[in-house]
């Protein structure tokens, strides 16, 4: 039986391309790719990379200074927080809910928009298996180009299951799928009540639709909208707030700081075709708020609902282009360290004692999902 995508890239030794995460004394941690003849320069000595090629992960090694380092593989958690980016990810604890909320299963049919910078696309692929299928839909091409090097850099080759379609997720998604025929809709965007129709339409009846969104504004505007349309049950919404622990020794309490808020979930079923949603007797009554306060907290003028608007910073397509040559670089190094041979150009010479290119010089890592 062949080994499903990704694994080889999890275990054994240390290969030549692989990222790593290395820690000193003092915690700081960076992440670099392993190079043949590459070093990693602190203000206190050398360590070299081919020490660690070869090698175990899990070992404590000393630089030249005699200064020592704690070497791992960055787990799923640590690479999307330091992978090449361009939009906001979405943070590891939302993915594991929204894995989790959205009921995404091995086999499964899913549809995810935006793509981003993929960080969800490789814990969606992780669910659904080399035997389901993801399909990522994203309006920004530089953005897909980022999306497609991470996860190749992640899974160390390119998933089976993936597919990625460029355009708006509400019109393209209704050319490659038929009626019914999608079990999980993830919507991860700006303006996910643009998508009500189109998720309708492909869904399969009980399937489960997932929206993550930043404000409250927009979790009530497509809350509304899903629950106007009458074609969808079990409308729920949370947010995961997770707090670390300090352990040591007797003085074990809450970390004083803590990434308090990044999006909230909803999540709604499928009806089937003709059904019509239970009326809660709970629901207040249209009559019971007034239009004007209504439009005040929804504007139904859709130019109103800009990312800036909504605390979003924009991205250049620059800075998406510079992320982009980033993540490809990391990619081929990646899929080189599995496949050793495929690519001989994606190892710098460093005989001559040059500097390594960008992607190989060491970024300490980032902390939070803005960052
Ligand atoms: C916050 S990012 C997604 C981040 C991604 N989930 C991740 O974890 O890396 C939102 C993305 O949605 C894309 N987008 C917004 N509206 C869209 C639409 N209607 N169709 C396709 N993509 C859309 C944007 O270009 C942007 O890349």
């Amino acid at each position: 039986m062949t080994e499903p995508t990704g694994v080889s890239s999890r275990r054994g030794p240390l290969r030549a391309g692989e990222r790593v995460q290395i820690k000193d004394a003092k915690g700081r941690l960076n992440t670099i790719t392993l190079l043949p003849g590459g070093e990693f320069h602190s203000y206190q000595g050398v360590l070299r990379h081919d020490e660690l090629i070869g090698g175990s992960e899990g070992v404590v090694v000393p630089n030249s200074a005699g200064q020592e380092y704690q070497v791992l593989r960055p787990l799923l958690n640590d690479f999307v927080l330091s992978m090449p980016r361009g939009a906001t990810v979405v943070y590891p604890k939302d993915a594991g809910q929204i894995v989790q909320q959205a009921d995404i299963f091995p086999g499964a049919v899913v549809v995810e928009a935006g793509v981003g910078s993929g960080a969800l696309s490789c814990s969606l692929l992780r669910a659904v298996g080399d035997g389901g299928r993801l399909h990522s839909y994203e309006r920004r091409e530089e953005f897909a180009d980022i999306a497609r090097a991470n996860v190749e850099s992640f899974f160390g080759a390119e998933h089976p299951a993936w597919s990625i379609h460029l355009g708006d997720a509400q019109e393209e998604m209704l050319h490659v799928h038929e009626p019914g025929s999608v079990d999980r809709v993830v919507l991860d965007m700006l303006a996910p009540w643009e998508c009500l129709d189109a998720v309708a339409t492909v869904l399969a009846p009980g399937g489960v639709w997932l929206n993550y969104v930043a404000t409250a504004t927009q979790l009530s505007r497509v809350a509304e909208a899903i629950r106007d349309s009458g074609k969808f049950t079990e409308v729920q919404a949370n947010e995961t707030l997770v707090r670390g622990w300090h352990l040591d020794g007797l003085a074990v309490r809450p970390d004083h700081r803590m990434v308090a808020h990044t999006g909230f979930l909803l999540t709604a079923r499928r009806l089937a075709t003709g059904e019509e949603a239970l009326l809660l007797k709970k629901r207040s009554k249209v009559s019971e708020f007034k239009a004007v306060d209504v439009e005040a907290w929804q504007p139904s003028d859709e130019s109103r609902w800009t990312p800036q608007a909504l605390g979003e910073r924009p991205v250049t397509d620059k800075k998406a282009r510079k992320a982009a040559k980033e993540a490809r670089l990391m990619a081929r190094r990646a899929k080189e360290a599995q496949t050793p041979g495929s690519d001989p150009d994606a190892f710098p010479d460093l005989s001559t004692g040059q500097v390594a290119p960008p992607a190989s010089t060491p970024a300490p890592d980032a902390g939070g999902p803005e960052a």
